[in-house]
């Protein structure tokens, strides 16, 4: 058996390592395709060097672009490689354009897909996400679902049982191999001055927040209210139209670059809470114990708002100051219990599968 692993972007590197790691130490036949949609060190690079990833044996080099000419040039340089490799299987990571066209490209060659973190919805088809992840789970053969509400999506959409499989996240395995380290050896918050429990988290770069320059100034008041420091590693879609529009930055916020995997790990571990766009951004803030408040109307990680972990908010900021206040009561992580990686490998090598777990062991 031979897999071939497509990444592209900084979530999916991050999301496929565990497994990465997993075929490696199982000695699986397996290569690394990278799409080169994350090309700047601080999104891609830095992971890779980090997590203990091989290089990839191909870089597609798609780099920036509309959707068109990056979903159109995975395709025309993914096709060939896959046509000299022939692996027996793709996966793919989640809902970027790089997945949707890798899907496309495997699935047009009649090579088995495996879509990892299928099902999620956030029922909001004006995100790019959700037409990639429709139309990524609806062309591939193995769909690796998070929890049982993917599994119920997957099947209302007509797909069958047949190709579903509930498996966990692989960023609880992330997290479980990094946090400890993250603890011991990030120099991060010594480095920004910043207090554990002293401050506020800040992660921002989806399109409908940031590209509109009224958008993202309507978060920069929000951040003003906030009563204390916010640190926010500022993602470059949000930096462009920052400096383009000319926007000036509140005097609580520190801002930086975006930051390593174990620097950020440690940020999220020891703030107050969290305000976010990002999808993983919300299961990981769940997954440590830290509230988390996301900017946004809809999320297709509804289980952490289920679990009181996190609250929707818009870009509004009574709601917002109202959510960061609100009291805390523990909750359960739903995302698995960090063997999400072995369980893939399991089912795609087939081999008998363990049950999901819905705690940390
Ligand atoms: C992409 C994904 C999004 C994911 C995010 C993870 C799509 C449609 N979007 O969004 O789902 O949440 O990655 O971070 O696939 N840029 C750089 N250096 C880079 C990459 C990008 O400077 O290495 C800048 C460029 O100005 C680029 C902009 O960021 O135009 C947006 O990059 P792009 O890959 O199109 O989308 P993301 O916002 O990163
Ligand atoms: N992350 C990071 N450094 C940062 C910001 C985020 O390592 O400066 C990590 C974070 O821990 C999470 C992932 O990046 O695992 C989330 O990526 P992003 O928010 O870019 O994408 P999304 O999850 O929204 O697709």
């Amino acid at each position: 058996m031979k897999i071939a692993i497509l990444v592209g972007t900084r979530p999916e590197i991050i999301k496929m390592a565990p497994v990465i790691r997993e075929c490696r130490k199982r000695k699986i036949d397996y290569f690394i395709i990278h799409s080169k949609q994350h090309y700047s060190e601080k999104l891609d690079a830095i992971f890779f060097s980090e997590l203990d990833l091989p290089a990839p044996k191909y870089n597609l080099n798609v780099g920036s672009g509309g959707h068109a000419n990056q979903t159109g040039r995975i395709l025309i340089e993914l096709e060939p490689i896959l046509v000299s490799e022939q692996p027996s299987i793709l996966l793919v990571q989640g809902d970027t354009n790089t997945v949707v066209a890798g899907a496309l490209a495997a699935h047009k060659l009649h090579i088995k897909v495996g879509h990892i973190e299928a099902g999620l919805r956030s029922f909001d088809q004006t995100m790019p996400e959700e037409s990639n992840r429709i139309i990524a789970d609806h062309i591939s053969d193995y769909l690796f679902a998070v929890t049982d509400l993917q599994v119920d999506q997957l099947k209302r959409e007509g797909l069958p049982d047949s190709k579903i499989f509930k498996v966990g996240n692989t960023i609880v395995d992330a997290l479980l191999s990094h946090r400890s380290q993250a603890e011991k050896t990030s120099q991060i918050l010594c480095a920004l001055n910043l207090q554990k429990k002293g401050y506020y988290l800040l992660t921002s770069h989806r399109a409908a927040n940031v590209d509109d320059p009224n958008a993202l100034i309507e978060i920069i008041r929000l951040i003003a209210r906030i009563p204390g420091k916010v640190y926010w590693p500022i993602h470059y879609r949000t930096q462009k139209v920052l400096k383009e529009a000319k926007i000036d930055l509140p005097s609580n916020l520190i801002w930086t670059e975006p930051v390593g995997y174990s620097d950020f790990v440690k940020l999220l571990s020891n703030c107050i809470a969290v305000v976010t766009d990002s999808g993983g951004v919300q299961e990981e803030a769940c997954i440590l114990g830290v509230p988390c408040v996301t900017i946004r109307d809809r999320t297709e990680r509804p289980e952490t708002v289920d679990v009181g972990a996190n609250v929707l908010v818009h870009r509004d900021a009574g709601a917002m100051l109202e959510a960061l206040n609100r009291p805390i009561a523990p909750w359960e992580n739903p995302f698995g219990d960090g063997h999400t990686a072995e369980r893939i490998l399991d089912i795609v090598t087939e081999h008998e599968v363990r049950p999901v777990l819905q705690t940390l062991d």
